[in-house]
């Protein structure tokens, strides 16, 4: 159901790959509330194409930004602007890959280039976005961005990797640059702690099934899908959440706050 949450809003969507991703689905519901979106991604996820279809659905343009690189963020801000003829309202950053999780090398054997790189997509990248926009006075007055994050960045997740560091700092990026740009212009910046959720960058991670399988037994509400992550991604873009900001918010059945539950109890006595 639409309730015209976003109406006259305007957004930029960073990070839909294929049908699967949380951004493709966020970006669908954006539009279903009434929003124009930008849709953006590295170059190379864009050659893969399947962009288009959501593109041309959502009857939105497609920027190409690798969100590491400056001038890419700078060209998609300014197209942006020239697109809407101002500002945006909101921003979804949907971003995240590991080299050391690629290459199957555990935690305590990274390689350092890798997680440089990796850093920089993850975390970092969130940083960049903010500074592009803030300087460049991209974000209308009450604007709200949305990061992803997952619970590795509070708790170990053995197989998560460096992955829970990327998280553990996109998070702090957040709540500080929520900070200053919530004095400068009310605009606000919060990460939604998302379930296991079964996509291209999810899949990646050592033993999904088993990781997935868990958290859905450890929920009590069972795990949270991509539609139910962006249903709540667009209530935080909408004005009903004006005084939220620098959180990280858990959107995950209640796992976050679970010691354990009946079911894996019962396992455990099998
Ligand atoms: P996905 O693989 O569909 O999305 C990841 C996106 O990052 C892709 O669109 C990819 O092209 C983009 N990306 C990678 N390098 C980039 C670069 N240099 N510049 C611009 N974009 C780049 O997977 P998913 O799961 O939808 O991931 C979205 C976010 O949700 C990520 O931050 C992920 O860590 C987070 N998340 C995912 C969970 C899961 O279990 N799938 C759980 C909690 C959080």
């Amino acid at each position: 159901m639409a309730y015209n949450l976003l109406k006259g809003k305007k957004g930029i969507i960073f990070g839909a790959l294929n049908e699967q991703s949380i951004a493709w689905k966020v970006a669908q519901r954006a539009v279903q509330e009434g929003a124009e979106i930008v849709l953006s991604n590295a170059p190379i996820a864009l050659r893969m194409g399947e962009l288009n279809k959501l593109a041309e659905e959502c009857n939105a343009p497609v920027i190409g930004a690798d969100v590491t690189n400056n001038d890419d963020l700078n060209n998609l801000f300014t197209k942006t602007m020239e697109h809407f003829g101002g500002g945006v309202d909101f921003v979804l950053h949907s971003i995240g890959m590991s080299v050391n999780v690629r290459k199957g090398l555990p935690y305590y054997e990274n390689n350092y280039d890798f997680t440089h790189k990796g850093f920089d997509i993850s975390a970092l990248s969130l940083h960049r976005v903010l500074q592009t926009a803030m300087k460049m006075d991209a974000i209308n007055e009450w604007g709200s961005v949305v990061a992803l994050t997952y619970i590795a960045a509070q708790r170990v997740f053995p197989d998560y990797n460096d992955m829970a560091d990327n998280k553990a700092v996109l998070e702090s990026i957040a709540r500080n640059f929520g900070y200053f740009y919530g004095t400068k212009k009310k605009v606000r910046v919060n990460t939604v702690s998302q379930s296991p959720t079964r996509t291209t960058a999810g899949s990646g991670v050592k033993g999904f099934d088993g990781f997935i399988n868990y958290a859905e037994k450890m929920s009590p509400l069972g795990n949270a899908d991509a539609a139910q992550c962006a249903d709540y991604c667009v209530s935080l873009f909408s004005d009903l959440t004006r005084m939220v900001t620098m959180q990280n918010l858990f959107h995950d059945g209640g796992f976050s706050y679970t010691g354990v539950t009946k079911e894996i109890i019962e396992q455990m006595e099998k």
